[in-house]
């Protein structure tokens, strides 16, 4: 499996690049990551406009704290190729391919960045938003351990996923077996995989108890729409002290002299193997960036 760098995506923020003041705002954000959408979120009018801004904003702020990714229009629209190569000017840390349908439809933009980014500097991230999608969600996962892939996260687009399954309510918990695949297939090849946005942005409870359901499923993170999602999904799928503390007692009792080579070790009543050393050390890992963030 392909070793990815880790990082913290646990609030990810659309912004519509054609949305003046949200661009600006965007700097001072405590989001972990920002997409700066070309595609659903700008009218068609609104395109050019909304690519110029793109590359006025990254012209003016050529460093991020966090993590910038720019969502383009497929590239078989219209609006595809010119987003694209505004997108590979403004250098973000990713480009955002929407409605992948197949593995082909990430290696074609991979092959044009390849033409100018020898570096591999831009990764990939993929939309997954169609039923062919999720029919292909292993083979498409698999295919970022190809070499030059670039494919680094994979985002839950459940808005256009519910309408192409012309499904007749606004309650995304029917889609739960889709979404389970869909980090079944990131977690075997070693991606990075986020949770679908929700929509009611004014109900907090609502969304506190869709991000509790998403990490519980596995999500590293949710995509969001609104500002002021950011603060509980931050929470929610950061490292808690409690999970930092446990962490922390694992690491350390393993360490000891007479656990040094053990498998398995009892600790405060619980069976603890060698494996939950390994996630222990995640966990930590997860908390030191999220304290230096
Ligand atoms: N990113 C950055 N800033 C945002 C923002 C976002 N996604 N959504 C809202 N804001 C800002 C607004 O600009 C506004 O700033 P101001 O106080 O300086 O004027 C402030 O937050 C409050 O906005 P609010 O009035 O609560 O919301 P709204 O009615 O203006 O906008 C939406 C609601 C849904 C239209 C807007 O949040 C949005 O465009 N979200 C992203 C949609 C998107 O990208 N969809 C595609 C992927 S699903
Ligand atoms: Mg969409």
């Amino acid at each position: 499996m392909t070793k990815r760098p880790l990082r913290l995506r646990r609030s990810v923020l659309y912004v519509p690049a054609s949305n003046e003041k949200a661009v600006a705002k965007t700097v001072s954000l405590p989001c972990d990551a920002v997409i700066y959408d070309l595609e659903d979120a700008v009218a068609p009018a609104a395109k050019e406009e909304a690519r110029e801004r793109l590359r006025d904003h990254f012209k003016a702020n050529p460093e991020s704290r966090c993590e910038r990714v720019i969502r383009i229009n497929s590239l078989s629209s219209a609006f595809g190729p010119e987003d694209f190569l505004a997108a590979r000017a403004c250098k973000p840390d990713a480009i955002l391919i929407p409605k992948v349908d197949m593995p082909r439809d990430i290696a074609d933009v991979a092959d044009m960045l390849a033409e100018t980014d020898a570096a591999d500097a831009i990764r990939l991230w993929a939309m997954m938003e169609t039923p062919k999608a999720f029919l292909n969600v292993g083979q498409i996962a698999e295919w970022g351990e190809t070499p030059g892939s670039r494919l680094d996260c994979l985002v839950a687009g459940t808005n256009d996923l519910a309408k192409d399954l012309r499904l007749p309510g606004r309650d995304h918990a029917v889609l739960m077996p889709l979404m389970a695949d869909l980090v079944l297939s990131a977690r075997a090849f070693g991606l990075d995989v986020l949770d679908g946005v929700f929509n009611a942005f004014r109900d907090d409870d609502g969304f506190r108890s869709e991000c509790g359901r998403s990490v519980a499923m596995g999500f590293d993170g949710k995509t969001l729409i609104h500002p002021g999602q950011i603060a509980v999904a931050n929470e929610i799928f950061g490292i808690s002290e409690a999970r930092e503390a446990e962490a922390n007692a694992i690491v350390e009792a393993f360490e000891r002299p007479e656990n040094r080579d053990a498998g398995v070790i009892g600790l405060d009543g619980r069976m603890v193997e060698r494996l939950h050393l390994e996630e222990a050390r995640r966990t930590l890992a997860l908390a030191a960036l999220q304290q230096g963030g």
